[in-house]
């Protein structure tokens, strides 16, 4: 018999809600001969409150020890804004060399979008995430002075740029329509921009199946709205995937519905799953919150686990339930008939 050792850090504001929902989910889809083991970290803003701590190193190693993390949000009002962003959420995503970060961007039947017509949309973002402009790496000066002076400079290996660029063309051989776009902004960025233009071309001569598409990331904008039909993987880098991902979200039926990964492909740490949306302190507690992000994201950690089939139930379950919705449900409420769907 297998088992899945699995860290849940619920965080804040409705991360507690949410990453309940995904639990019972999870615990519903399992076979009977694989054991879950879940360790509950406190993590978050109570925590910082209390001892001063973000993330200290004891938990990380503790971290490090389970097959995957299920994260709710991290982010409270109450915590200047970047202190558990930059030291719990980026920390985790970079201690664990979490490079993949992986946001699909799909519009279930039934689900209403913004845009017009009946768009059939489909797509993964392959965000790259440990490098970029989230790496910290700049400072100011003459600060206070009418002279102030900040920097964030973007970090771009080849080594980084290469390994979510092959994985995204494995990603987009792996899928019926074989294409995938390269997002940057290559006209002004010249000097980052020209090195994942150079590695995306260097890297695609081991595809020769993939169709290869460019798109200078404003004009990506642009056609999310207007022709999202035209994407099927898109990879680019962490903070062009940060905005794109909101955009690919809000056009897919809102953040409530929108799931992410953040993989490392070798296994030497464990992948982190998380709802693409925030603690929303604002509906924080009240039932309000919708499960769904999260309940898609523990399909995406079964997935990266190795259980494909209990990740297609989930999405079964997932899509019949949105094609079902109407009046209002309470978070428990989603998360209960996700369950009863996928125990089915
Ligand atoms: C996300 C969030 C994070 C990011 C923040 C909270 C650090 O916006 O997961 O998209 O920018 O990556
Ligand atoms: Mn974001």
């Amino acid at each position: 018999s297998r088992t899945i050792r699995l860290a849940v850090v619920p965080g804040d504001g409705i991360g507690q809600e949410v990453v309940a929902e995904g639990l019972k989910v999870l615990g519903a889809v399992l076979p009977a001969d694989v054991k879950l083991e879940t360790t509950e970290f406190d993590l978050g803003a109570r925590r910082y409150h209390r001892t001063g701590e973000t993330l200290p190193d004891s938990v990380l190693a503790e971290l490090k020890a389970h097959d995957a993390i299920l994260l709710g949000a991290i982010g409270d009002p109450s915590v200047p804004s970047g202190v558990l962003e930059r030291g719990l959420l980026l920390k985790l995503r970079f201690a664990f060399d979490h490079h993949i970060n992986l946001r699909p961007g799909r519009l279930f039947p039934g689900v209403p979008s913004p845009l017009a017509g009946d768009p059939q949309i489909d797509f993964v973002v392959v965000r790259e995430g440990t490098e970029g402009p989230y790496v910290g790496n700049g400072g100011t000066l003459r600060t206070g002075t009418e002279h102030e002076v900040a920097t964030e400079v973007s970090l771009n290996t080849a080594y980084g740029i290469e390994r979510v660029v092959r994985d995204a063309y494995r990603r987009a051989q792996a899928r019926p329509r074989k294409k995938l776009t390269l997002v940057h902004k290559n006209n002004v960025l010249v000097h980052a921009g020209h090195l994942w233009t150079r590695i995306f071309e260097q890297v695609g001569r081991e595809f020769p199946e993939v169709t290869t598409d460019y798109l200078h990331v404003d004009a990506a904008t642009i056609f999310f709205v207007t022709q999202p039909e035209r994407f099927d993987v898109i990879v680019t880098d962490n903070l062009f995937g940060d905005i794109l991902t909101d955009l690919a979200a809000a056009v897919t039926g809102g953040i409530g519905l929108a799931a992410s990964g953040n993989i490392n492909p070798s296994g030497a740490f464990p992948s982190m799953f998380e709802p693409v949306h925030g603690s929303a302190p604002d509906i924080a507690g009240q039932g309000k919150a919708d499960p769904t992000a999260t309940v898609l994201s523990v399909a995406m950690l079964l997935d990266h686990l190795g259980y494909p089939a209990e990740a297609a139930r989930i999405e079964a379950a997932v899509a019949a339930d949105l094609t079902e919705r109407t009046g209002t449900r309470t978070t428990a409420q989603v998360g209960d008939a996700l369950a009863t769907r996928v125990s089915a």
